[in-house]
């Protein structure tokens, strides 16, 4: 399973933004999806994100995994700045370092659940992990050979985070994961999450409106109109 983290890893950024700003639009309707956020998230660190909707979470995440590029303010995975970066390099960065698991799980609708996770190792070229011992982690080995249009949205998210963890990415994006889930299946989720991130030295940031989840992390931040805070109950 983990890798073992070692000392170095746990005291090493995975992800760093300084001073970033994202606008939308132009002219007098512009919004700061993010407004200078500043964050720091260590690997081996398990950051969780809630804030009310519209509030930049998902903009987050989308700078941070190099998918959107930010108006203003630099980006680090690791050492690396994305900005000015080639696509090319962005996109076998992402491949390499960064996992990512969407609100809506976006799977491939032609391939099962198991295919999913075995088209990253072909993807990447590296053998990854067992899809069998993933699938059986997030509670969907007996689900194994269904397409994403025969799954429930909670289903499809579980093979979306086995998916994520095939690669073993050093920095871990994940945007709502328990948000179709019953309260048992949420914690068993959220405990898999705080375990692949401390086990493996993972960077991880978990956008969440579920606060039954929250002391499975080792910090909470509140995001409002763009800007981010830490979390007060
Ligand atoms: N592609 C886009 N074009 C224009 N505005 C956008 C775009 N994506 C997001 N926004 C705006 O940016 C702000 C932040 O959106 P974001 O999706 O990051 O919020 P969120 O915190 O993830 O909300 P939710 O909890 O509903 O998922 C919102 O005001 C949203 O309307
Ligand atoms: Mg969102």
């Amino acid at each position: 399973m983990g890798t073992g983290t070692t000392a170095t890893q746990t005291m090493s950024t995975g992800l760093s933004l300084d001073d970033v700003v994202l606008t939308f639009g132009d002219g007098d309707t512009t919004v700061d999806a993010l407004d200078h956020v500043d964050l720091e998230v260590r690997r081996g660190e398990l950051v969780a994100i809630v804030g009310p909707s519209g509030a930049g979470k998902s903009s987050l995440l989308a700078v941070a995994g190099g998918l959107t590029s930010p108006t203003s303010g630099t980006v680090r995975v690791g050492e690396e700045v994305l900005g000015g970066m080639s696509r090319r390099r962005l996109a076998a960065l992402r491949r390499d370092r960064i996992g990512f698991v969407f609100q809506s799980g976006n799977l491939i609708p032609a391939l099962t659940a198991r295919d999913q996770l075995v088209l990253v190792t072909k993807i990447t070229g590296r053998p990854g992990r067992d899809p069998d011992a993933l699938l059986d982690a997030v509670g969907m080995s007996h689900r194994a050979d269904k397409r994403p249009g025969r799954l429930s949205g909670g289903e499809r998210q579980r093979v979306g985070i086995a998916r994520a963890l095939m690669g073993n990415p050093t920095l871990l994006l994940v945007d709502e994961p328990t948000a179709a889930l019953d309260r048992t299946r949420s914690q068993e989720i959220v405990e898999l999450l705080a375990r692949e991130t401390h086990e493996a030295g993972v960077a991880t940031i978990m956008v969440t409106h579920d606060h039954d989840v929250l002391h499975h992390c080792d910090r909470v931040l509140e995001m409002v109109d763009g800007a981010v805070h830490p979390y007060r109950d």
